[in-house]
C-alpha cells in the first residue's frame, strides 16, 4: 500500500459509525399524524390543532456524539403547548435527555425545561428563560453526550451539564443506544402557568418549524446487541471518536463562565434547590454547585 491509499485506509477507520447530514429524511421519519406536517424547503413544520399533535423521529439509534437541530418555535399564542427535542432509549429503564418548550399566551415568555432520565428515573427538571424571543427566529438546539459529561447547548451556550458521578456511585447514561425525537402536543393540564392557562383552540393550529438537522454520533443499528453497541461505539486504538477528544470531557473554562451567566440571569427553577421535593440534596447537585 502506498502513502496515499494508507492514509485513506486510516481515514476510513476513523470515521467508523459516525455520520453527519442535514437533511430531514436522511436522519428523520414523521412518526405520528403524518398530516400533521407541512415540507417547506429544507424546513419541516409539526402542527398541533383539536384534532392531534405531531412527533417525528430518527431513523436509527445513536450511542454518543451531538444531535442539533434549529427549531422556531409557536408563534404569538402558544399556551397549553409543549414542544420537546429530546433523546431517548426505549424500555422500563432507559434513559433521556429531554428539553421541553413550554408555550405561553402572546407577548409572555417561552420556558425551556431540561430533564435527564437514568435508568428510567427522572425527576431532574431545571427551568429557564431565554435570552432572545424563540418564536421569531430559528435557534440551534444540541445535545452533545460523550462517556464524560451531557451537555444541553443552547446557540452553542451550554445550559446544563450532567456529569459522569460513577466514581461518586452514581450511574451514568453510557450503556444503551439512544433515538433523537421531537413533539408537539397539548399539554394544558400542566405547562402554562402551572396549568392554569388552556390552549385556546381558536388559534390553532400551532406550529413548530425545524430545519438544520444534524447527528454526528456513533449509529447504532438495531441489529447490533446492545453488549457490542459499548464496543463499537467507544474509542479504541483502531478508532478514535471525536467526542472522546480530552478537551470534551468537561466545559471549557468560556463555557463554564456562559452556564454560570445562564445560571445566574436565566434560570427560574432548578430541581437541586427545590428543598421541598428533595429534603435531601440529590448527590449529583453536590457536585454541580460549585
Ligand atoms: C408564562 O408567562 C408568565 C407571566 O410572565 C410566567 O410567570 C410563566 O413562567 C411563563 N411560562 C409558563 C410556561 O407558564
Ligand atoms: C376543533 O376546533 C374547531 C375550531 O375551533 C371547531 O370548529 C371544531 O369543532 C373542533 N373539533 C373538535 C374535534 O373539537
Amino acid at each position: 500500500m502506498g502513502p496515499a491509499s494508507s492514509l485513506f485506509f486510516m481515514g476510513l477507520v476513523m470515521v467508523v459509525g459516525s455520520v453527519s447530514s442535514s437533511r430531514f429524511d436522511e436522519l428523520f421519519q414523521a412518526q405520528w399524524a403524518l398530516d400533521h406536517f407541512v415540507y417547506q424547503g429544507d424546513t419541516v413544520q409539526m402542527k398541533l390543532d383539536n384534532f392531534s399533535g405531531a412527533g417525528f423521529s430518527s431513523k436509527n439509534k445513536y450511542m454518543f456524539g451531538k444531535v442539533n437541530v434549529q427549531i422556531k418555535l409557536v408563534e404569538g399564542d402558544s399556551a397549553g403547548t409543549v414542544t420537546a427535542f429530546y433523546m431517548s432509549s426505549d424500555g422500563p429503564k432507559h434513559h433521556e435527555f429531554d428539553f421541553e418548550f413550554l408555550g405561553n399566551t402572546t407577548g409572555e415568555p417561552y420556558i425551556v425545561q431540561t430533564n435527564v432520565y437514568v435508568n428510567g428515573v427522572g425527576n431532574r427538571e431545571q427551568r429557564l428563560n431565554l435570552w432572545f424571543d424563540p418564536t421569531k427566529d430559528f435557534h440551534s438546539y444540541s445535545i452533545l453526550w460523550n462517556q464524560r459529561q451531557v451537555v444541553f447547548l443552547v446557540d452553542d451556550t451550554p445550559i446544563r451539564v450532567h456529569s459522569n458521578l460513577e466514581h461518586k456511585g452514581l450511574p451514568f447514561p453510557k450503556d444503551q443506544a439512544m433515538g433523537v425525537y421531537s413533539s408537539i402536543w397539548n399539554a394544558d393540564d400542566w405547562a402554562t402557568q402551572g396549568g392554569r392557562v388552556k390552549t385556546d383552540w381558536s388559534h390553532a393550529p400551532f406550529i413548530a418549524s425545524y430545519r438544520g438537522f444534524e447527528i454526528d454520533g456513533c449509529e447504532c443499528p438495531a441489529t447490533v446487541a446492545a453488549a457490542e453497541v459499548s464496543r463499537k461505539c467507544s474509542s479504541s486504538a483502531e478508532k478514535r471518536y471525536w467526542w472522546d477528544e480530552p478537551r470534551l470531557s468537561e466545559l471549557s473554562l468560556h463555557q463554564s463562565h456562559q452556564l454560570l451567566w445562564v445560571r445566574a440571569n436565566h434560570m427560574i427553577y432548578d430541581y437541586c434547590t427545590d428543598t421541598a421535593r428533595f429534603p435531601v440534596t440529590p448527590v449529583e447537585c453536590q457536585h454541580h454547585h460549585h
